[in-house]
């Protein structure tokens, strides 16, 4: 008679064999309970072990967990098999694969104009002050008047200034400016009233944004451009303090060995007024084309607060003095990275915008 171990490695080998043919997972069901179940094939020689003799049971034992887990580990592996087969076959009907690498994706960054106003917000943030925004969308009043600029003055001009149309106006034939002097605001400077207004003093903001003015486009001029504004009001603020902090923001912005100046200027806004160059940033001083050979760059305008101004943000002259600065965030982008033409920072040429990864 065929001992028992011979019959239970026969019987593990025929279910390893059944298995390899079990084409579905139902099938491989059925074969795990006819061979391991209670009433399975295997089951039945393992209680046969209960008759075999004491000193024989270790050996055997052995035989018959090996052959028991044998079985069980390629039960295992064969749903293993067929799951991940059907998987495929699911996949291959739906058209996607799971298990596909993702696509890449295109990430943006920052347009180099963006990346340098977030560059002034950090200097300036560093100087105390904090970023108030005003509309682009002006009226005269806020954009001119409360700016000490007079009605006749030639920046008013339909020639200099986008005014929006009366309604109705363009429709007839006949445009004119909207009555209630709805303009495209020229410059930052509007907002200073608006700060001073809702903030009251002492205050210390910088305005950044869009403007508008009615100008043809070429290599360096838009008729859409942003400025940085910046106003401080305080009691017994002067032009010293306007001066250091104007040095101390070109070395910030432009680097320790940055040389200034200070030339008088003129704003109907600010008395006494100032214009500020730098050491031209591309000849270093001899003069060359980008400066017209003078060796200077004037990169913003600036002066202390105009008493008519104060009075326009509520403010008293008496008791508050201020200084306020104004910068072409267009221009200060150019000289930064050396781009020649003003017009390809809005030309959404993804070619030009992608070599200036700066910000995101
Ligand atoms: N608003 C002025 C301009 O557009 C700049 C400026 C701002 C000058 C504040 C002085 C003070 O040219």
């Amino acid at each position: 008679m065929t001992s028992l171990s011979e019959r239970l490695e026969r019987e593990g080998s025929n279910a390893l064999a059944l298995l390899s043919e079990a084409a579905d997972i139902a099938a491989v069901e059925s074969l795990r309970v006819a061979v391991l179940g209670r009433n399975g094939s295997l089951t039945a020689l393992l209680r046969e072990m209960a008759v075999v003799p004491t000193e024989e049971r270790p050996a055997l034992g052995r035989v018959a967990n090996r052959v028991r887990s044998e079985v069980e580990v390629a039960i295992h592996d064969r749903l293993a098999q067929l799951h991940r087969s059907g998987l495929d076959e699911r996949l291959a009907d739906e058209g996607v694969d799971m298990s596909a690498p993702g696509r890449p994706m295109r990430v943006g960054h920052l347009s180099p104009l963006m990346t340098a106003e977030r560059d002034l917000r950090e200097i300036f943030h560093a100087f105390g002050f904090e970023v108030f925004e005003g509309p682009e969308v002006e009226t005269e009043w806020w954009n001119f008047e409360a700016l000490n600029i007079a009605p006749d003055h030639p920046s008013r001009d339909l020639w200099d200034t986008l005014y929006v149309a009366e309604p109705g106006s363009v429709e007839a034939g006949e445009p004119r400016p909207a009555e209630d002097g709805t303009i495209l605001r020229t410059h930052t400077s509007p907002v200073q009233i608006r700060a001073m207004r809702e903030l009251r003093p002492p205050l210390r903001v910088i305005t950044p944004g869009r403007c508008f003015r009615h100008d043809a486009p070429d290599a360096s001029h838009g008729f859409e451009f942003f400025q940085v504004e910046g106003l401080v009001v305080d009691r017994g603020t002067s032009l010293a303090d306007l001066k250091g902090m104007l040095e101390e923001f070109a070395r910030a912005l432009y680097g320790d060995g940055t040389r200034t100046r200070f030339r008088p200027g003129y704003y109907p806004f600010t008395e006494p007024s100032v214009a500020f160059d730098i050491g031209c940033l591309v000849c270093g001083g001899p003069g060359c084309p980008a400066c017209k050979r003078s060796g200077w760059m004037t990169i913003l305008g600036a002066g202390m607060v105009h008493p008519h101004v104060l009075r326009a943000g509520n403010i008293d002259p008496d008791e508050f003095q201020g200084y306020a600065f104004g910068m072409g965030l267009d221009r200060a982008t150019l000289l930064r990275h050396g781009i020649p033409d003003l017009r390809l920072l809005m030309s959404a040429d993804l070619r030009f915008i992608e070599q200036f990864p700066g910000g995101r």
